[in-house]
């Protein structure tokens, strides 16, 4: 047992669900963007892990960019607003963007980025999420391509964070609430 997988209470994803669910993400992405200009937005820092496996997916010419927002304090609950960390280096209008992020949980960030990334006139914007808690949700956010809906636990891992933490687990894991409780 490693030093951080102590602090795991479950393994909710291991390496080998989370890769092959890229690779099914990456099939559906391939087939809908053929031909088309595509720009992968991943959100940093939590979807660092899953942009550099599902952009390795799909198999076809395209653009990355990152963008770091934030709704994030060093807890576990939302705060009502994003704030722009850093922005995206390339202008997106007319381009087919997809954003890529780790987890939708009430759906706040993704919700007013979208409103913020429409108005600079993309040809289409969309979202990839790796997970989702529909039980946690405080605005609707449409989403395209999703991993697994999973229940109201925190997770870890695989890109994901407690306090800057556990980014580096290669699998998803529930976090014992004694960790930061
Ligand atoms: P939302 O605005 O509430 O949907 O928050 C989304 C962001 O919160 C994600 O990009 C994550 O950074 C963070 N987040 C939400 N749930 C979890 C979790 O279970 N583990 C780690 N980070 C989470
Ligand atoms: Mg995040």
């Amino acid at each position: 047992m490693t030093v951080q997988d102590k602090d795991i209470k479950e393994i909710l994803c291991s390496e080998e669900q989370l890769k092959a669910k890229m690779q099914e993400l990456g099939v559906a992405i391939t087939r809908d963007y053929a031909g088309k200009d595509l720009l992968m937005v991943s959100i940093l820092k939590g979807s660092i892990m899953v942009m550099a496996d599902l952009m390795r997916a799909v198999d076809l010419p395209l653009e990355i960019d990152f963008m770091n927002v934030s709704s994030y304090g060093s807890g576990t609950e939302t705060k009502g607003a994003v704030k722009i960390l850093k922005d995206l280096d390339v202008d997106i209008k007319d381009k087919h963007v997809l954003i890529v992020e780790d987890i939708l949980d009430s759906g706040v960030t993704l919700h007013n980025l979208m409103k913020l990334l429409k108005q600079r006139g993309p040809a289409s914007i969309k979202i990839c999420t790796l997970f989702s808690k529909p039980a946690r949700r405080q605005v609707e956010v449409e989403v395209e391509y999703m991993g697994f809906e999973i229940p109201d636990a925190f997770i870890v891992g695989y890109g994901l964070d407690y306090d800057e933490k556990y980014r580096n687990l290669p699998y998803v894991g529930i976090l014992k609430e004694e960790v930061y409780q």
